[in-house]
């Protein structure tokens, strides 16, 4: 029997549909609610809103639940690699050896930028955030490969495209703004490989691949593949739904995810890290600060909307950052710092009662750092990493039969009508 809410409204009483996902989780549809009542909700920050019904990512923020398309993240940033994982996202099912061959060469084929492209790169000021220039350049791609969204087999290929394109580009930014030469893909590598090798050889010194650093980024990429319906998440649906081409809906989730509040978060860990270390390495003062509410100060990379428990990717991150620092006996004391952050804070009663746990971002710049990616650089890596689940959130809701322009409503608190006074007569 289906289940209802009653809302009783000015001597009326009114039966919602409540919807169950197949986790059990239930939500009011409220999709008649305006028509029939005249109401709208209110919910600053959407924290009590679901936007879509969606089969791609399962989160449970109480119980630190990630999974994708059914498969723990844990099983995944065990045993998967990132380009399956991808393929899993976008297209439901994980795929066969075959298909897995198929995506990677179609990866490895699409993987050139047009080389006009490379020009745009020196009209950037040499102090340009490369979120900012990746944002730009992405929305550059659709005037340069056509917006192909007829069959399936056409937006595969530019699903593809953008996937492998997105790489090579942030490889070649970085490049550039090092004032050194550009190196291509190379068809013997592995996606993550290639990027490293795109972002680290250089012709007086070829770049080693090393596997315990291309399994570290495989692993900081499937983490950052997909958390539902996120800030740039919902940007992208949203920027969707008025029809704009993939490109422009995917640079506009750029764009949302360079914040210090999402994406950003794990540039922000590390320059806070810095000071700290530079400060003489003081926790509990950072702690202090933190709680006060006079200061503005943060703890980055703690504390999540969704989740009040530990996040299940940070588990997994910890765990990755101590494996590669061992394996390439790299000592980095801003890790020692943060570990001594975590104890402090978790027994803290302000972080207790507050359900403030690490997040991801917290000891994901250290894996990065280790792999020599600069700091400037972090925000663009979780960028790529979160293409995937983008491109699938985007894809679900193009498919989607209820799919319609994104258009809140809102509580006008301005004043009553008044009339135009001209110029002269305004005191
Ligand atoms: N340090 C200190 N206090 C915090 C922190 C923090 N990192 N995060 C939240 N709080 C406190 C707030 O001051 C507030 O306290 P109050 O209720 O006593 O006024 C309370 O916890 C709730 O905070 P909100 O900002 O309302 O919580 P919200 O769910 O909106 O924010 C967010 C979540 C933005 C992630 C927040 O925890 C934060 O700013 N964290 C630091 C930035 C960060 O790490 N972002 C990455 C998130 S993960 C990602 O996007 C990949």
């Amino acid at each position: 029997m289906s289940e209802h809410v009653k809302l009783i409204y000015d001597g009326k009483t009114y039966e919602l549909p409540v919807i169950t996902g197949s986790e059990g989780e239930k939500g009011i549809d409220i999709s008649t609610l305006r028509q029939t009542t005249g109401l709208i909700t209110l919910d600053p920050g959407f924290a009590n809103t679901g936007s879509c019904v969606s089969t791609i990512t399962f989160m449970n923020g109480e119980k630190g639940i990630l999974r994708y398309r059914g498969i723990p993240v844990e099983q995944l940033a065990e045993h998967s690699i990132f380009t399956e994982t991808t393929y899993l996202l976008i297209n439901g099912v994980l795929p066969t050896r075959k298909q897995l061959n198929h995506f990677s060469i179609l990866l490895n084929d699409n993987s050139l930028i047009h080389e006009d492209m490379q020009s745009f790169f020196q009209s950037f000021p040499r102090a340009s955030h490369p979120m900012g220039i990746l944002s730009s350049m992405v929305t550059a791609l659709r005037s340069f490969y056509p917006e192909l969204i007829i069959t399936e087999e056409e937006i595969n290929l530019m699903v593809t495209r953008l996937l492998s394109k997105v790489r090579t580009l942030a490889a070649m930014s970085y490049k550039i703004s090092r004032g050194h030469k550009v190196v291509y893909p190379r068809p013997d590598l592995s996606y993550c490989a290639n990027f490293l090798n795109m972002m680290f050889d250089n012709p007086v010194k070829p770049y080693q691949i090393d596997e315990d650093q291309v399994r570290a980024l495989n692993v900081f990429w499937i983490l950052h593949a997909d958390h539902e319906q996120n800030c740039s998440t919902s940007t992208v649906r949203m920027v969707g739904s008025g029809r704009v081409n993939l490109y422009a809906a995917i640079s506009a989730g750029i764009a949302a995810l360079w914040g210090r509040l999402h994406g950003g978060a794990n540039q922000g860990v590390i320059e806070m890290l810095t000071k700290i270390k530079e400060d003489g390495g003081n926790v509990a003062k950072a702690v202090e600060r933190a709680k006060d509410k006079n200061d503005p100060f943060r703890l980055m990379g703690f504390g999540h909307r969704v989740y009040k428990t530990y996040d299940p990717r940070a588990k997994i991150m910890k765990k990755t950052c101590d494996g590669v620092l061992e394996k390439l006996k790299i000592s980095d004391p801003l890790l020692d710092i943060a570990k001594q952050l975590e104890a402090v804070a978790l027994k803290d009663n302000y972080f207790i009662d507050h359900n403030l746990y690490p997040n991801i971002d917290f000891y994901s710049g250290i894996v990065l750092r280790a792999l020599g990616i600069p700091t400037s650089m972090f925000t663009v890596m979780f960028a790529i990493g979160r293409l995937p689940g983008w491109i699938a959130q985007w894809k679900e809701s193009v498919d989607d039969p209820n799919w319609r322009l994104s258009r809140p409503r809102q509580i006008y608190a301005g004043p009553p009508p008044i009339d135009y006074v001209p110029i002269e007569d305004r005191i």
